[in-house]
């Protein structure tokens, strides 16, 4: 019961997000037909949709409004399509695949996957203001969103976790190391989402922190699953090469503990998040309860 009804939700907010994201840009703005082309590729290449689903499924865990919302999760939906562009360039992870298709490098050539991903995550910052412009949402309330955009993205966020992740070393990196990596690689731009939801609804200061840990948990979740899948996941499901880390020599969760130990650790931080939004605070935690659970049965 729960289960069709979140993935009917899931749905219906991906449906939403997919059609935004086809006309991101103002008609009259040139742009180069490559340049264009490559982020329009990596955008549709149909990805989950997790993140934008998580701005709006926080959002509307307080009241918020879903169509305020939509600029933000498309942003967050940018940056990380930039982030997954890099991740697969040959200096990074040197994938082939991403999405079901051939990574935007392979298509496009890296200048123009570099330069695509250079759009995608200038844009996103243009995408937020938009919440402001169409749909009201209160300028300090988009000041706090730019603000933590930034941060949560930036050098202290997801570029320096994933420079971390560059630096790791199977035999050198400890598992301390490991959760840095996965903590602001993956995790910080989660807690991006939840926290952006909650300022759109106008969240109070306890409310905010409730999010926050409820997307540091499954943030953290997410990403073991996400190594684990790595190793056991089935690749037409996934859309993207297995073993990838194997190949790469990476740290993961998995190598450090194994598989077992992994799932339940997984298990742990889901119950976790689910406690925090559990406690009244949030006044419809449905949504987040029934994310948090769909995620951690997720098979790609
Ligand atoms: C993959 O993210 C990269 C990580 C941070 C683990 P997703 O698994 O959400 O990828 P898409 O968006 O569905 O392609
Ligand atoms: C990617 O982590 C994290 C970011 C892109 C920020 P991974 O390298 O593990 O993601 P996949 O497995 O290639 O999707
Ligand atoms: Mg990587
Ligand atoms: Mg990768
Ligand atoms: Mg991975």
């Amino acid at each position: 019961m729960g289960d069709t009804l979140i993935a009917h939700y899931i749905e219906e907010i991906s449906g939403l997000v997919s059609t935004r994201l086809r006309t991101i840009f103002p008609v009259e703005w040139e742009i180069p037909v490559n340049l264009q082309e490559s982020m329009q590729y990596s955008l549709m290449a149909g990805g989950k949709r997790l993140r934008p689903l998580l701005v709006i499924a926080a959002a509307e865990s307080l009241g918020g409004s879903r169509e305020a919302a939509l600029p933000v999760a498309c942003a967050v939906e940018m940056v990380h399509t930039y982030s997954l562009i890099h991740d697969d360039l040959p200096a990074m992870d040197d994938d082939d695949f991403r999405r079901g298709k051939p990574t935007n490098h392979k298509v496009f050539g890296e200048a123009m996957a570099i330069l695509g991903g250079d759009g995608l995550l200038t844009h996103a910052f243009y995408s937020v203001v938009e919440a402001n412009r169409k749909h009201g949402v209160p300028a300090e309330a988009v000041l706090s969103i730019v603000e933590e955009l930034s941060q949560f993205a930036g050098p202290s966020g997801m570029v320096g976790g994933q420079a971390a992740d560059m630096e790791g070393e199977q035999g050198l990196t400890n598992l301390e190391q490991l959760q840095y990596i996965h903590k602001h690689k993956t995790g910080d731009l989660i807690v991006f989402c939840l926290k952006a939801g909650g300022w759109i609804a106008g969240a109070t200061a306890a409310q905010l922190e409730a999010l926050e840990t409820y997307g540091r948990n499954i943030g953290m979740a997410f990403q073991i699953q996400d190594d684990i899948l790595d190793l056991v996941g089935d690749e037409s499901k996934l859309g993207k090469k297995t073993q990838s880390d194997v190949k790469q020599e990476k740290v993961t969760y998995p190598y450090f503990i194994g598989l077992d130990a992994s799932r339940a650790e997984m298990e742990k931080l889901t119950e976790e998040a689910k406690q925090v939004v559990s406690t009244g605070l949030i006044s419809e935690p449905s949504r987040l309860l029934q994310i948090a659970d769909y995620l951690l049965r997720r098979d790609h």
